[in-house]
C-alpha cells in the first residue's frame, strides 16, 4: 500500500510554505470559512504550521503555527497536504519532492517550479499516489487547468490561447487607452502596484511562457518545459507600433498560444509568446488591465473563453482553497484525484514553421522604386504581401506583383523620408524574419522601425487584408 493510500482521515492536516500576499489569504479564509470547509470536505481543515522566513513579520498569524524550519514541517508525520506559496524554484522543489515522496499530496501556485520541474513532481506523485494540484499557477482564479484537464478530457484540444499575464495587459492596455510610451506605461504601472520594482519576469515573457508551458502540457498530453517555449517580451512594443495596430482595427496584446499542428509528418507542439496585434473584434481584444483571459478550441467543444483575475491574494487563493478542498475530499475517501497524463510524446514545432503573419513598419526613402524593391525581397522570400500602405497615402490589396505599379505614383523627391506599412500574408516564421533582414541591408530602406505579428486566433483579419 502507498503512503497516501493508507486510509481515510477524520482531520485533514496542511503544511503551508510561504504566508505572503497569497498564503495570508489562504490562512484568512481557511478561518473565516471553517465551518462550510468542513461540510464540503467532510472532515475539518485544520492548519498544522506556516513555514517563512521572517517569522516577526506575521504578527497576524498565531505565533505557535510560525516555523522558519520548512523541511521539518514537511516531514512531520500528522501532515496530510502541503500547500507550496513561497515561490521560486529552491528550496521549494526539495520540499514537495520530499512531501510527495512521503505521500503527502502537494498544492502549489509555483508557475516557475510546475513549468520547470512538472515531470519530476508528477512522477513523484505518480510513486506515492499522493495528489499534485497546481491550479492556481495559471491564470490566478479562473478555473483553467481542471476544465482542460478533467471536464475536457473526453475531447481534443487544437488550441489555447491567451492573456496570462496581467501586468504586461495592464501596460498594454495603458498604452492603447493614452497614447502613451512604454516606459511611461510601466511606471504608471508600477505606480499601481501592478508592476514589481524588478519586472523583467513579466515584461520579457518569463512568466507567460512559464504559464504556457503548463496549458500545453496539459493540453496536448505532452511535457513541455519553459525553455521549450518561444519567448518574446513586450520592452520593444512602441506607441506608433499601438498606434499601426488601432488603424488597422487590432490590439497588441502578449498572446501565450499552444497549437497541436498536424502535418503530413505527424503531429507537432508549437508553444509560443508574444506581442501580436489581434483584431479588435476577437474576444479577447475586450480583455483590458490587470485581468486574463485564455480562449481553449476543442474539436468537438469548440471555441471557450475563460476570463478572470489572473493574480491578486484573495483571488490566488480561491484557486488554492479549491485545490486543497479537492486533496482533503480524496484523502477523507482514501483516494487520489486524476493524474497528468504525458503519454502523447509529441515533437516540439520549431519556431521558424510556426505560420504567423507580419506587420512591418519601415523607414523608407521615398524615391522611384522604393516599393519595387521591397516587393521583391518579399517576393524573394516566398513571403505574400497583403496590403501596403505609404505614410499619409493610400492603401491598396496588393500581391508581390502589384508593388511596381504603385511606384508610379511615389516618386517623390530622392532622400525625402516615408514610412511603408507592409502586412503580410501567413507564412513561415523562418522566411518572414529572413525577410526583414534582407529589408534592413536594402539601401532604400532606412531602417525597420518595429515588426509584430498578426494573429487571427482562428479569425479572418479583414481589415488587414486577405484570408489568413
Ligand atoms: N501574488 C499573486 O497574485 C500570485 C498569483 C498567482 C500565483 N502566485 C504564485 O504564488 C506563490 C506565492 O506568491 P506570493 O505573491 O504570495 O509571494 P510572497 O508575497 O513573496 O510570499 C512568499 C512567502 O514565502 C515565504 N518564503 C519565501 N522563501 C522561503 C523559504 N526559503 N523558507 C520559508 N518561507 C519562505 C516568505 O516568507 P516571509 O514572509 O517571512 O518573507 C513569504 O511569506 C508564487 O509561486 C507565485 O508565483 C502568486
Amino acid at each position: 500500500m502507498s503512503p497516501a493510500d493508507s486510509g481515510s482521515k477524520d482531520v485533514i492536516r496542511v503544511a503551508l510554505l510561504g504566508c505572503g500576499v497569497v498564503g495570508s489569504q489562504v490562512v484568512r479564509l481557511l478561518r473565516e470559512q471553517s465551518d462550510e470547509l468542513a461540510a464540503r470536505v467532510g472532515a475539518p481543515i485544520e492548519l498544522a504550521g506556516i513555514a517563512v522566513r521572517r517569522p516577526q513579520r506575521h504578527p497576524e498569524v498565531p505565533a505557535e503555527l510560525l516555523t522558519t524550519d520548512a523541511a521539518g514541517l514537511v516531514a512531520r508525520s500528522d501532515v496530510d497536504v502541503v500547500v507550496e506559496l513561497m515561490g521560486g524554484i529552491e528550496p521549494a522543489r526539495d520540499l514537495l519532492l520530499d512531501a510527495l515522496k512521503q505521500g503527502r499530496s502537494v498544492v502549489s501556485a509555483n508557475k516557475a517550479l510546475l513549468a520547470e520541474e512538472g515531470e519530476a513532481l508528477a512522477t513523484a506523485a505518480r510513486e506515492s499516489g499522493a495528489d499534485l494540484y497546481y491550479e492556481a499557477s495559471v491564470a490566478g482564479a479562473i478555473p483553467l487547468l481542471r476544465p482542460i484537464q478533467q471536464s475536457l478530457a473526453g475531447d481534443r484540444i487544437r488550441r489555447v490561447a491567451g492573456i496570462v499575464n496581467g501586468t504586461t495587459n495592464f501596460i498594454l492596455s495603458a498604452m492603447e487607452s493614452t497614447g502613451a510610451g512604454y516606459a511611461d506605461a510601466l511606471e504608471e504601472a508600477g505606480r499601481l502596484g501592478y508592476a514589481e520594482a524588478d519586472p523583467t519576469a513579466d515584461v520579457d515573457g518569463y512568466d507567460a511562457a512559464s504559464k504556457a508551458a503548463i496549458l500545453a502540457t496539459l493540453s496536448f498530453h505532452t511535457r513541455v518545459t519553459a525553455s521549450d517555449v518561444h519567448r518574446e517580451g513586450i520592452r520593444d512594443v512602441t506607441a506608433t507600433d499601438i498606434a499601426s495596430a488601432k488603424a488597422l482595427g487590432c490590439s497588441v496584446k502578449l498572446l501565450a498560444i499552444c497549437e497541436q499542428v498536424d502535418g503530413d509528418a505527424g503531429s507537432t507542439v508549437s508553444a509560443r509568446v508574444y506581442p501580436a496585434m489581434i483584431p479588435k473584434a476577437h474576444p479577447l481584444a475586450s480583455v483590458s488591465g490587470a485581468f486574463n483571459a485564455v480562449f481553449v478550441e476543442a474539436d468537438a467543444a469548440g471555441p471557450l473563453m475563460f476570463y478572470g483575475q489572473g493574480a491578486g491574494g484573495p483571488q490566488t487563493a480561491s484557486a488554492v482553497l479549491g485545490d486543497l478542498v479537492a486533496a482533503a475530499r480524496n484523502k477523507v475517501i482514501g483516494g487520489r484525484g486524476p493524474r497528468d497524463t504525458a503519454y502523447a510524446h509529441l515533437p516540439l514545432q520549431p519556431v521558424g514553421e510556426v505560420r504567423t503573419r507580419y506587420h512591418v513598419n519601415l523607414d523608407v526613402h521615398d524615391r522611384a522604386g522604393v516599393l519595387a524593391a521591397v516587393a521583391s525581397v518579399f517576393a524573394e522570400h516566398g513571403v505574400s504581401i497583403a496590403t501596403v500602405k505609404q505614410e499619409g497615402g493610400r492603401e491598396k490589396a496588393a500581391g508581390p506583383d502589384d508593388a511596381d505599379a504603385d511606384d508610379a505614383g511615389h516618386g517623390g523627391d530622392a532622400g525625402t523620408d516615408a514610412t511603408l506599412v507592409v502586412v503580410t500574408h501567413e507564412a513561415p516564421d523562418a522566411a518572414l524574419r529572413a525577410t526583414v533582414d534582407a529589408l534592413s541591408g536594402l539601401d532604400s530602406v532606412r531602417g525597420v522601425a518595429s515588426v509584430l505579428r498578426v494573429e487571427g486566433l482562428g479569425r479572418p483579419v479583414h481589415a488587414l487584408g486577405g484570408a489568413q
